[in-house]
């Protein structure tokens, strides 16, 4: 099946083969990536995810190809010739196309790319049974606060825990508890939320930004600080966040029963105001 594909400045299909061989992001994971989500063919916290890929390619010395302006357009475009309401874009920056050499020249153009997909998001039945992590060691670069397409200690991850019956992979490194493989982790003690702090161990969610917005307005208290290894024994409540995942509940780490194993009552409330902001982003202008 053929997607939209945005590519260096044109529209194409996904049908078309686009990439040299000798880019950048190919042979070196010299790139940084993106995904948002669509509703109603509206992009949800679309300069947030914008502001967060500027960010990421700066820090490796990539020249960006758009401004905010210049992307919202793009993007706009690209909704546009989708044929469906409901979905994700994935976006993805490299370095470029040259010739094989660690060395990168300074005057190579960066290879753009975007395209739209249609995505099973996850149903109310799902949303309530929640998810199971599989606990696993962090091998990830040092500077995972960068959306790099360096995937290969997370695609591994998450296939061992698919291969032990669970959906994701929790990130664990030097005793502490830092994210799942492709999505932010949050817990819930006491009453308060816990999470990782913002640091080069972690990505800056953008869920997880607007949840610790939603739960400081709703008065829920919010520490921002590492979760030991240990705390993960006794926990009253825990969930991830992730723009295909939204807020949702975890109901068993490693086989361990989380709670009572129903939906806890916090991350429940965090579900719903989160949902209802999103409705609200998509549905403005
Ligand atoms: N993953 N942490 C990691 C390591 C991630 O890869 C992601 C997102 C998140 C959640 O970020 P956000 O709330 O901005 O989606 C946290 C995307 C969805 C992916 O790789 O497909």
């Amino acid at each position: 099946m053929s997607d939209v594909l945005y590519f260096n400045g044109r529209f194409t299909t996904t049908d078309e083969r686009v990439l040299g061989v000798e880019d950048r992001g190919f042979q070196f994971g010299d790139a940084v990536y993106e995904v948002f989500k669509f509703l109603g063919k509206r992009p949800a916290f679309l300069l947030d995810h914008y502001r967060r890929m500027d960010r990421g390619l700066r820090e490796i010395d990539i020249r960006s190809p758009w401004t905010e302006a210049d992307f919202e357009a793009v993007t706009a475009e690209l909704l546009d010739r989708t044929a469906f309401a409901d979905g994700i874009v994935y976006v993805q920056v490299s370095r470029g196309e040259s010739k094989r050499a660690h060395f990168y020249p300074d005057d190579i153009r960066p290879t753009t790319v975007a395209y739209s997909r249609a995505f099973p998001f996850p149903d109310a039945a799902k949303k309530e049974r929640g998810i199971r992590l599989l606990t696993a060691p962090d091998q990830r670069w040092k500077q995972c606060q960068v959306k790099s397409v360096n995937l290969l200690p997370s695609a591994l991850a998450k296939k061992r825990a698919q291969r032990a019956g669970a959906d994701e992979a929790l990130l664990l490194g030097d005793g502490f508890v830092r994210e799942g493989a492709s999505a932010s982790f949050f817990v819930v003690s006491g009453g308060r939320l816990i999470t990782h702090p913002l640091d080069e161990h972690i990505l800056p969610g953008v869920v997880r930004d607007r949840v610790i917005g939603l739960a400081i307005a709703a008065k829920i208290r919010v520490d921002e600080r590492p979760l030991r290894e240990e705390e993960l024994l006794d926990l009253g409540e825990a969930f991830i966040t992730s723009t295909t995942m939204g807020v949702m509940p975890v109901s068993e780490i490693d086989g361990r029963v989380i709670g009572n194993s129903r939906r806890g009552e916090i991350t429940g409330t965090l579900q719903r105001l989160f949902d209802d902001l999103e409705k609200q982003e998509t549905s403005r202008r």
